[in-house]
C-alpha cells in the first residue's frame, strides 16, 4: 500500500450531532435545536423534546472517554467542529462566552495528550438561532462581519493548538437545504434565486475573509474548504444527458472553483443571466475573495446520476440526490455505494485544483444490533461497515497511485451519533456503538464494534491491512 507516512487516518464529528448540553454553559440555541426531524421539514418554534440532538450522545460530558477510544484506534487526527453559538450565544455580540472557548480548550488538550491533531469546521450546520430569525441568515450581509468576528476570535484563542481548519462544512447544499445550511428562515419553496445566490455570495465572502484571517493570525496552519462531494455521471452516453451531467456537477464545484480560485468561473455568467441573478458584489468583496484555501476536503458517501428525462424518478441520497445508477447497490437507506467512485472523484479534484485534498467524510449508515459474546463482552459484527470501508479506502490508494496528493481519511460519525438529513439515532455510523434509541431511551454506554479493532489496525499498518488476508 503507498499511504504516504504522515497520512492523516482518524474520523470526524459535528458539535450539533454528538454533544447534545444544548443550553448548558452559555450556549445559545443554533438552528438545528429547533429541527427534530432533519432538513427536509419546517423548524419548530422551540426546542422540542422529540429533537434527539439537545442529548446528542452526550458527547459535552464524555469527550474524555471517546477521545481515549479514538487514541486505542490510533487516530492521527480527529475532525469536530466549534458550535459557533457556545462561543456566540446570539451569534452578533461583540465579546465571546468564555466557558463556550473554555470546553473546547479542554477538548483540544484532551486530542494533544494522545498526540492527535484536531481538525476543525468553523461551521457545521449550525447557525446561531438568532442570525436566522432576525438577519435571515446569510441573506444578510451584515453576517460577513459576524462571521470574521467569530472566526478571528477563535483563531486567536486557539492558534497554538490547531493547526487545520476547514471554514463551511458541504457549503454547496445551501442550494438544497438553506435553513440549516445557510440559516435562512425564509421557507425554501419563497425563496428566489436572486435571493439565493446573494446569500451564498455573503457566505463565500465569509469564508474567503476567515482564509486571510487564518493565515495571519497563524502562519503556520492551513485552512481548506469543505464540498459535499457527489460524482455526476450522465445516465446515457446521449450528449444531452452529458451536458446535464454537466450542468449539475457545475451547480457542485461552483462554490470550490470560488474558493480555491479566488474568482467566480466563466460559466457562472451564463448561469446568472439565464436565470434572472444580478449578484451586488462590491470590490471589496472582489478583493475579499482572492483569499484562497490550502487544501480542498470533502464528504463522500456516493455517486448520482442525471438525465435529461425528467420522467425519471429521483432516488434517495446525501441532499443532493439524483437519479438512480443501475450498476450500483444501495444503503438501507438508498444512497448508491460507488466505491470506483471515490477514486474518480479524487482524480477530478485533482486535475481540477492542483491542490492536496482531504477525504473528512465516508461512512455507512446502518441499522446494528448489540450483540452479546460467549465472553459477556457487548459489540456488533459490523462486517458490512468493514466491507464498505476496506472497498473505499482500497480506491484511495487507487487514486494516490494515480499522483492524487491526498493528506487524509477521517471517517464519519466514529462514534455514533445523531444522523443529519433525518435526525435519527438507528442510522448508525460509528465503530464505537453508543446505546441511545430514537425514543430516547439507552444508557449512553460506549461499546467496540467488531470495525473498532479492524480500523485500528488499518492505521497502525498504514493502510497495509487493507490487502492482507
Ligand atoms: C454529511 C454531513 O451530509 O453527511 C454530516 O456533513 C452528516 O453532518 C453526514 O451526518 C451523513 O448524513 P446522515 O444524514 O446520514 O447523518
Amino acid at each position: 500500500m503507498n499511504f504516504p507516512k504522515d497520512f492523516l487516518w482518524g474520523g470526524a464529528v459535528a458539535a450539533n450531532q454528538c454533544e447534545g448540553a444544548y443550553d448548558e454553559d452559555g450556549k445559545g440555541l443554533s438552528v438545528q435545536d429547533v429541527a427534530p426531524k432533519g432538513w427536509r421539514e419546517a423548524p419548530t418554534k422551540l426546542p422540542t423534546e422529540d429533537n434527539l440532538k439537545l442529548v446528542g450522545i452526550d458527547f459535552y460530558h464524555r469527550y474524555q472517554e471517546d477521545i481515549r477510544l479514538f487514541a486505542e484506534m490510533g487516530f492521527k487526527t480527529f475532525r469536530l467542529s466549534i458550535a459557533w453559538s457556545r462561543i456566540f450565544p446570539q451569534g452578533d455580540e461583540l465579546e465571546p462566552n468564555e466557558a463556550g472557548l473554555a470546553f473546547y480548550d479542554r477538548v483540544f488538550d484532551e486530542c494533544h495528550k494522545y498526540g492527535m491533531e484536531p481538525l476543525v469546521t468553523l461551521s457545521h450546520y449550525e447557525t446561531p438561532l438568532h442570525l436566522a430569525r432576525t438577519y435571515d441568515g446569510w441573506r444578510s450581509r451584515q453576517m460577513i462581519d459576524f462571521f470574521e468576528h467569530y472566526a478571528k476570535t477563535v483563531f486567536t484563542r486557539y492558534q497554538d493548538k490547531i493547526k487545520y481548519w476547514l471554514t463551511f462544512n458541504e457549503i454547496n447544499s445551501i442550494t438544497h437545504a438553506p435553513f440549516l445550511s445557510g440559516g435562512i428562515h425564509t421557507p425554501k419553496d419563497e425563496l428566489s434565486k436572486q435571493d439565493l445566490y446573494q446569500a451564498i455570495h455573503h457566505e463565500l465572502v465569509a469564508s474567503a475573509k476567515a482564509v486571510q484571517a487564518c493565515h495571519e493570525i497563524i502562519p503556520t496552519a492551513q485552512i481548506g474548504c469543505m464540498i459535499l462531494g457527489m460524482p455526476v455521471y450522465p445516465l446515457t452516453p446521449a450528449p444531452a444527458d452529458v451536458l446535464a451531467a454537466m450542468a449539475t456537477e457545475r451547480e457542485n464545484f461552483f462554490f470550490s472553483d470560488i474558493q480555491v480560485r479566488g474568482a467566480y468561473p466563466a460559466y457562472a455568467k451564463r448561469f446568472f443571466k439565464e436565470n434572472g441573478i444580478e449578484l451586488i458584489m462590491t470590490p471589496e468583496d472582489t478583493a475579499a475573495l482572492k483569499a484562497t484555501v490550502d487544501f480542498i476536503s470533502f464528504s463522500y458517501y456516493m455517486s448520482t446520476c442525471e438525465s435529461v428525462d425528467k420522467t425519471i424518478e429521483a432516488g434517495e441520497g446525501n441532499i443532493l440526490g439524483g437519479v438512480p445508477n443501475p450498476y450500483l447497490k444501495a444503503s438501507e437507506w438508498g444512497w448508491q455505494i460507488d466505491p470506483e467512485g471515490l477514486r474518480y472523484y479524487l482524480n477530478c479534484l485533482a486535475d481540477r485544483y492542483q491542490k492536496p485534498v482531504f477525504i473528512v467524510e465516508n461512512g455507512l449508515g446502518a441499522v446494528d444490533e448489540l450483540v452479546e459474546l460467549e465472553d459477556g463482552t457487548k459489540t456488533v459484527l459490523d462486517d458490512y461497515r468493514i466491507d464498505y470501508m476496506r472497498d473505499h479506502l482500497v480506491q484511495v490508494s487507487e487514486a494516490i497511485e494515480d499522483g492524487v496528493e491526498v493528506m487524509g481519511y477521517t471517517s464519519w460519525g466514529c462514534i455514533d451519533l445523531v444522523s443529519f438529513t433525518t435526525a435519527e439515532l438507528r442510522k448508525r455510523y460509528g465503530f464505537i456503538y453508543v446505546d441511545r434509541n430514537d425514543d430516547g431511551s439507552g444508557s449512553l454506554a460506549r461499546y467496540k464494534k467488531k470495525s473498532f479493532n479492524w480500523y485500528q489496525e488499518v492505521i497502525a499498518t498504514n493502510g497495509e491491512s487493507l490487502v492482507m488476508k
